[in-house]
């Protein structure tokens, strides 16, 4: 991957309007997309206590860092299984590698 002056950079490419938009290890892919003129609904306001910010990952769930208590929560009272969704505002990229999204 990419490094700008020691910043692991990756891609997130969203399938569904076939674009990809760089962003920075630790980024979440929400601030990524929101840089880049692209809004989700975050309902609770990028707290990971919704699901309004949900997104598919179809590629690269391992180059995003593991979901933390919040979101680790969120996720399990939904029936969400991590390596197939995440919620954006708190998904982190962790600089490894490019992962693809789909938007719901
Ligand atoms: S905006 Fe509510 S979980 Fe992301």
């Amino acid at each position: 991957m990419e490094s700008i002056e020691g910043v692991e950079m990756a891609k997130v490419i969203v399938s569904n309007i076939n674009m990809a938009f760089e962003g920075m290890e630790n980024e979440t892919i929400m601030q990524i997309l929101y840089r880049n003129g692209i809004e989700i609904d975050s309902a609770c306001g990028g707290h990971g206590q919704c699901t309004s910010c949900r997104v598919i990952i179809l590629f690269g769930s391992e180059n995003l860092y593991p979901p933390e208590f919040e979101e680790k929560d969120t996720l399990e009272e939904n029936g969400m299984n991590p390596e197939e969704e995440r919620l954006s505002c708190q998904a982190k990229l962790n600089g490894k590698g490019d992962v693809v999204i789909y938007l719901p």
